[in-house]
């Protein structure tokens, strides 16, 4: 049983705290998204990234020519971020939404959360499963990076190891890959991670 993990109130924490200084601030694409997509040979199309605090990552892949939703809770997060890409020059559809009880309407060729799974505690994740399945098209992808069971700091997110991922995910995905990694950001070590690639039955 996992032991029951805190969080802060996200939309507090992004009024005052500046991005740039949050763990899981990482200003490129994250290295294992960016093999994935060339191992798959996924160079463009529609994606959304759930959770995307800073929004680093769905700048990252709009400046390389994907056609990006960013959605948050955090009304604050996402209002920051819209402002960089605004700066940048990068057109990105910026949403406040709860994923678990998602307004989204799309689907996408490829969902990508990093970070935001492994905050929910256990009874919602099938909800989580649901909803995300019905935002990506048949046999899109959901790449999908939370810490990983080897780490061992006692505070944070839940970890997962790859079964567990394949049996909370297997009524609507196929784990197609999965990979141990670290969490880059701003901690020191960085976390250890686990990158999964799930496929949409
Ligand atoms: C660990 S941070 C990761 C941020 C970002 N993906 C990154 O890698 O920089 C988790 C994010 O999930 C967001 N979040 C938490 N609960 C959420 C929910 N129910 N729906 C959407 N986003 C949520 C938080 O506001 C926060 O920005």
């Amino acid at each position: 049983m996992d032991k029951p993990r805190e969080f802060p109130n996200w939309e507090q924490l992004y009024q005052e705290q500046q991005v740039e200084s949050m763990p899981w601030f990482h200003s490129q694409l994250d290295p294992n998204l960016d093999r994935a997509l060339t191992q798959l040979n996924i160079h463009n199309g529609t994606c959304l990234d759930i959770g995307t605090g800073p929004g680093t990552q769905a700048m990252a892949l709009a400046q390389r020519g994907f056609q990006v939703t960013a959605s948050d809770l955090s009304e604050t997060a996402i209002a920051k971020a819209s402002q960089k890409a605004k700066e940048k020059g990068l057109a990105i559809s910026w949403q406040q939404d709860d994923i678990l009880n998602s307004q989204l309407k799309q689907e996408f060729d490829f969902v990508f959360d990093r970070g935001c799974f492994h905050v929910f505690p256990p009874e919602c994740r099938h909800d989580y499963v649901r909803v995300v399945a019905g935002l990506i098209k048949p046999e899109g992808y959901l790449f999908l990076k939370t810490f990983s069971v080897k780490e061992t700091r006692p505070e944070g997110p839940y970890r997962f190891a790859p079964q567990a991922i394949e049996e909370i995910f297997q009524s609507c995905f196929h784990l197609y890959s999965s990979e141990e990694t670290v969490y880059q950001g701003t901690l020191n070590p960085l976390p250890k991670a686990l990158f999964c690639v799930l496929k949409k039955l």
